[in-house]
């Protein structure tokens, strides 16, 4: 394959069948069972900030992008990355997250976690959360909890449980609905 002729572009509902696919053969069925999944399943995923890459017209990779919510913190969440084996090793995971953070900082994101791969995505900029500061809402390796900041501040203020930020806001806004019921 020419790395050249790998072209990379916005995700579109068009793409979704392949992602799904390649998501499938990248995690299999314990996919559904993760804690970015059931974050994941709380509202949309941003579409103009998460990416494919196709070779020949298909989707060989794609990278996700999610808006999270924890304690007064705001930010995205990465994931699922996943290239398909064929592709592997040529750059191209890299590549989207590079793309990813770069959406996102120019999106006005404070800031992007993930759970992943200290070694892979370190040199991609992400560091460690310190341990005990966020939770999930389903069993993590803490040390896998990685963030970039863009905004000086923004992952100290995500604190306690990680979700959805739709959901976040709603609760808030329940939240803040009970007070003046009150
Ligand atoms: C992880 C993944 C996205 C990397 O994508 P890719 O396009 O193959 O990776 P790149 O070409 O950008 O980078 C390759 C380099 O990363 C390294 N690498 C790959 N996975 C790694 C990991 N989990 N931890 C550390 N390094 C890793 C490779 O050894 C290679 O190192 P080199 O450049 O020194 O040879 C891809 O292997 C994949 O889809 N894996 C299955 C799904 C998955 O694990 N996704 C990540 C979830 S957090």
């Amino acid at each position: 394959m020419n790395a050249a002729d790998v072209i990379y572009l916005p995700e579109t509902p068009a793409h979704d069948p392949e992602i799904d696919h390649i998501n499938e053969e990248a995690f299999g069925p314990g996919r559904f069972t993760r804690a970015a999944y059931k974050i994941r399943e709380g509202g949309p995923c941003e579409r103009a900030l998460s990416f494919v890459a196709t070779y020949g017209g298909v989707v060989i990779a794609s990278v996700k992008m999610t808006r999270i919510a924890a304690g007064k913190g705001r930010g995205l969440m990465l994931g699922p990355l996943a290239v398909r084996p064929d592709y592997m090793n040529v750059g191209i995971g890299r590549k989207l997250v590079r793309m990813a953070l770069e959406a996102a900082h120019k999106a006005g994101a404070p800031a992007v976690i993930l759970v992943g791969d200290e070694p892979y995505y370190g040199p991609l900029g992400f560091k460690r959360i310190p341990r005990g500061q966020m939770s999930m809402p389903r069993p993590v390796d803490l040390d896998r909890l990685l963030a970039v900041e863009f905004e000086t501040g923004a992952v100290a203020k995500l604190t306690g449980m990680v979700d959805h930020e739709d959901l976040a806001t709603e609760g808030e806004r329940l939240k803040l609905a009970a007070l003046a019921e009150a």
